[in-house]
């Protein structure tokens, strides 16, 4: 796989449009677009993003190198009987929850390269963490293109498959515990008087905030050391979280989320 690569996207929606958004400021690849029949989505998104679109996917595969599935889990059977058909090497890769590497490749030729990437809803920002598990006929070369497609919408680790199952939870689900605990200080916030605007930038600066120094590398320990002077008023708050447990019940939460994407 050597100069600009070729990118087919089958499925033109959010996630989609989130990885086009970010690819499309790099020049390094050739793209195209598929979904379902929603023509003025297809037209939107070649308009918004200056790509090519398709209506018969088929017809363009020869000519491409790499095939991202941006569509929902249940829609993958349909197009991978598809794919087997006309795929003869091209790196295929979805984004969809519980379509792991092997699902893929026990679905396409034998010797396919195949990944599976998890980005969450930050990726419409450029702000996602992102994890990718690559199958097992997934090459050097195209490790190299999957970080290339992942660097456009935040960051990304390469994990194995087991630990995309484990790890969703927290990359995936876990903003929304973070939203929600966004959401109840945001209220208490607006309790003393100031506006609902003013009340989100001020959340919402302060664990943009917090996340910078955690993105330092610095220990979350240390961090929570340097706010909490020992009998303060934040180690006060900090022994009621103590009180009612907040580690395990952030276990059991992310636990939770676990045992529903295993059923
Ligand atoms: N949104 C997120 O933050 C997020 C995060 C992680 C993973 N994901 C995964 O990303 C995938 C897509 O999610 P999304 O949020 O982008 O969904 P979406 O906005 O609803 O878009 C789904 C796209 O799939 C297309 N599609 C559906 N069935 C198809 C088929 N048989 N052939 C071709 N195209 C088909 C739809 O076509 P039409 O345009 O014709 O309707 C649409 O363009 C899902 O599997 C989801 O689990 C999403």
């Amino acid at each position: 796989m050597t100069g600009k690569k070729k990118v087919l996207f089958i499925g033109a929606g959010r996630m989609a449009q989130a990885i086009i958004g970010g690819l499309v400021k790099k020049e390094e690849f050739f793209i195209w677009a598929a979904n379902n029949g929603n023509q003025e989505r297809l037209e939107y998104v070649r308009d918004t993003y200056q790509i090519d679109i398709t209506r018969d996917w088929v017809y363009q595969i020869d000519n491409i190198d790499i095939v991202v599935l941006a569509m929902p889990p249940e829609s993958h059977d349909q197009i991978l009987k598809e794919l087997y058909r006309y795929v003869n090497g091209q790196l295929i890769v979805t984004v969809a929850a519980g379509i792991a590497p092997s699902y893929l490749e026990d679905r396409l030729p034998v010797g396919t390269p195949t990944a599976w990437i998890m980005p969450n809803t930050a990726g419409k920002i450029g702000q996602s963490m992102t994890l990718y598990a690559p199958g097992r006929y997934a090459k050097e070369q195209h490790l190299h293109v999957i970080e290339s497609l992942l660097a456009g919408i935040g960051l990304f680790e390469k994990v194995t498959e087991e630990q995309i199952h484990q790890l969703t939870a927290i990359t995936g689900s876990a903003p929304a515990f973070i939203y929600k605990v966004a959401e109840s200080l945001t209220e208490m916030a607006a309790e003393t008087g100031i506006s609902t605007a003013q009340a989100r930038k001020l959340v919402s600066q302060m664990i943009f905030g917090s996340a910078a120094m955690l993105r330092t590398g610095e220990d979350p320990a240390q961090l929570t050391g340097e706010v909490a002077t020992p009998g303060g008023s934040t180690a006060v708050g900090l022994e009621v979280l103590k009180d009612y447990h907040l580690d395990e019940m952030l276990k059991e939460a992310i636990e939770a989320c676990r045992q529903k994407s295993r059923d």
